[in-house]
């Protein structure tokens, strides 16, 4: 008996959601990296493939606006199709874009600036080709530790789940922490019990590395030996531990001061403190910045952190410079604020500038202002900075969408927005850095 068309529909919708493969077209990679296709008038998310590409892939459960899928076979690849570099690629969760050729890897960092101002109404602002940094300079890393039986694990979460794929290697971070894979895989042996579970996170800082183990078991005595031998055989600056990330970090030893340096200045670091991920994305970031402030003397850093921008503002050769340093995270401010003490021309304020902004009145006293907030963007700030006069506004961020936002409050408080620089900060990931310029 013929089947009436709708039912067929309905059929062919229930084997697909069932998990029966499927063939689609990629027509793009969308904002999270994943490949973009339709299917029965529904968006497909397939991770792992570009545009261009014809793939079988296994439909699974929804996805916002559409519906997840999981690759099974590549059948033509697209134009930018590329071998990735890296052999844990699409187990591991870490990256998300290797797979994706140098140059369209580039233009789709871009693409993602621009479309995000595109949608806040801003298509016409100029989006600088994106700023690449080099592979293995990633300077902090969180590896997630577990143990089941005798056997332990150390490495990244697996793409979409919570298992976590042991890394013997990463393209990504810097050699030191490279070199720390598999003792630290044996200092989680050492100490977590069965069905025990950590993160372990890996800064390199002046002064040494900075370890900070999250969310397994206050260690006892004998756990907090085993960690003080191996801060000691492997020469690691202090390590400590913490229940969870919003708890204060205890230190278990601590060998050496730790600092960061920006502009010359060393400012000690706390335990997770917040730092720029590389220390190339960061001179590229101060780089962008420095050259939007230009000579203007008296500037407002704005969620400051530990003076990342503050201190190479400070340092210019411009006449009676004066930075204003703004940060909400007590611990961010006192350090920024110990290391600009006694510096002329750097002065600090704790503040919440979510809940209490500048005024536009407190910021006419500057000549140029940069904020650089968190990925919820700086919405309250940005209205205030959109009533002010200040000459020069340099917003920096790793969201385009919540930046985009900022920007058009920006612009219909009547700034230009002169120039956005995308940076490539996090390799291989989703994730996008920007720095963008505003006048009045
Ligand atoms: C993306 S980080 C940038 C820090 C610094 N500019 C840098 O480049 O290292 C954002 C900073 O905003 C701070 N922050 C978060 N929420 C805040 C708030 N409501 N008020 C003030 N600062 C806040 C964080 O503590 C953090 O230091």
């Amino acid at each position: 008996m013929a089947r009436r068309p709708q039912q067929r529909h309905r059929r062919r919708r229930a084997a697909s959601a069932s998990g029966a493969p499927v063939l689609l077209e990629i027509r793009e990679i969308g904002a999270r990296g994943d490949g973009l296709a339709e299917h029965d008038g529904r968006r497909v998310y397939v991770p792992l493939t570009v545009a261009g590409d014809r793939v079988r892939a296994a439909l699974g459960e929804p996805r916002g606006d559409g519906v997840a899928a999981t690759l099974l076979e590549v059948t033509e690849p697209g134009p930018d199709r590329a071998a990735p570099p890296c052999r844990h690629f699409g187990t591991c969760g870490g990256c998300a874009l290797q797979h994706v050729g140098d140059q369209a890897y580039g233009a789709w960092k871009r693409a993602q600036v621009s479309s995000a101002l595109a949608r806040a109404g801003l298509a016409g602002a100029e989006v600088a080709p994106t700023v690449r940094t080099p592979a293995a300079s990633r300077r902090r890393a969180t590896f997630a530790a577990t143990r089941r039986g005798s056997r332990c694990v150390l490495g990244f979460n697996e793409r979409s789940s919570h298992r976590i794929s042991a890394v013997t290697g990463c393209l990504v971070v810097e050699p030191a922490i490279l070199e720390l894979l598999a003792p630290l895989e044996a200092l989680a042996c050492a100490i977590l019990q069965d069905g025990e579970s950590a993160d372990i996170s890996v800064a390199v800082l002046d002064g040494g590395i900075d370890l900070v183990l999250t969310g397994c078991p206050e260690p006892g005595l004998d756990a907090r030996e085993r960690m003080a031998a191996f801060a000691e055989t492997h020469d690691i600056g202090r390590l400590s531990w913490r229940r969870s990330a919003a708890a204060p970090a205890e230190p278990v030893a601590a060998r050496r001061a730790l600092h960061a340096r920006f502009g010359g200045v060393a400012v000690p670091v706390e335990p997770g403190a917040f730092l720029q991920a590389s220390a190339a994305g960061e001179a590229a970031l101060v780089e962008a910045v420095l050259a939007g402030v230009g000579a203007a003397a008296r500037v407002a850093d704005l969620f400051a952190g530990l003076g990342t921008f503050s201190f190479p503002i400070a340092s210019r050769p411009v006449p009676e410079t004066a930075v204003h340093a703004v940060e909400g995270d007590a611990s961010a401010h006192a350090a920024l604020g110990a290391a600009g003490r006694g510096r002329a021309g750097v002065t600090a304020e704790r503040r919440d500038l979510f809940a209490d902004p500048l005024s536009a009145d407190e910021l006419s006293r500057f000549d140029a202002v940069i904020f650089d907030p968190p990925r919820a963007g700086a919405r309250a700030q940005s209205v205030q900075l959109a009533g002010s006069a200040v000459p020069t506004v340099v917003g920096v961020s790793c969201n385009p969408a919540t930046f985009a936002r900022d920007a058009r409050t920006l612009v219909d408080g009547g700034y230009r927005l002169e120039r956005v620089t995308p940076i490539d900060q996090f390799l291989w990931s989703s994730h996008v850095e920007l720095v963008g310029v505003f006048r009045r």
